[in-house]
């Protein structure tokens, strides 16, 4: 799976795709992470890659022609490595696109190569957004100072759902939102800490009771702090 960034600030990606998980599924080949700098695909001499809003008003707004160039050129490229053509999502990170979820994660793990745009300043130029993203996807209900730091979080929640990322001790399948509910508690050693013990179940060996009591207990979990998640199954009474 390759990701394909473009921003402004490609440093600001080393430290979070450099460390545990994300490292090691990059040292194998798994997950490609390819950074592009958009300031490199300027024509001018100061390499300006924003100017003033039409209109007026505060803050400055990214240019159109650097984008368009930089993406251009590189899915030129990209779809000339593929055997086959495949769609390339191109999505720009933006606090009004469609929220990321671990539902969206897995519907992008579909794609061999992910395009992603970092939008920085107070804007994009709308033509950037109309005529050349896919897609437009937000991490949430805030406003960070650029889309880098979104990249990463979908880089990263999209990166873990990719075949082979997961060791066997890191599955994916019992985690909180796979499934639609929270993930039950968990314990290690020792059986009692500081007088606070471990759930009795925990220690029976029972498989199977262990099995049921997890269920419940993401059931409960689910209930009590997300009960929003539960009005969207049917299987389960509110
Ligand atoms: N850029 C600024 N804020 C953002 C957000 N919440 N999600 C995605 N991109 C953003």
């Amino acid at each position: 799976m390759n990701f394909h960034v473009f921003t402004l600030f490609p440093a600001m990606f080393h430290g979070p795709l450099s460390e545990s998980i994300i490292k090691r599924a990059r040292e194998k080949g798994l997950i490609n992470v390819h950074l592009h700098d958009i300031r490199d695909y300027t024509e001018d001499r100061h390499r300006i890659v924003d100017d003033y809003a039409y209109g007026g008003g505060p803050g400055m707004v990214m240019k159109p022609e650097p984008v368009f160039k930089a993406v251009e050129t590189q899915l030129a490229r990209i779809r000339g490595a593929q055997p086959t053509p495949r769609p390339v999502p191109v999505i720009m990170l933006n606090p009004k696109g469609r929220l990321l979820s671990q539902e969206v994660a897995r519907e992008l793990t579909q794609y061999a190569d992910i395009v992603l745009l970092c939008g920085h300043y107070e804007g994009v130029d709308q033509r950037i957004i109309d005529h050349l993203a896919t897609d437009e996807i937000s991490i949430g209900d805030y406003v960070l100072t650029g889309g880098e730091l979104a990249a990463m979080v979908l880089v990263d929640c999209v990166a873990r759902l990719a075949p082979g990322v997961l060791g066997s001790g890191e599955s994916a399948s019992r985690e909180s939102h796979t499934g639609g509910l929270l993930q039950y508690p968990q314990y290690t050693r020792p059986p009692e800490f500081r007088g606070w013990t471990v759930p009795e179940v925990l220690l029976s060996g029972h498989h199977a009771r262990i099995e049921s009591w997890r269920k419940e207990q993401s059931l409960l979990e689910t209930k009590r702090r997300r009960p929003d998640l539960l009005a969207h199954r049917e299987d389960i009474p509110g």
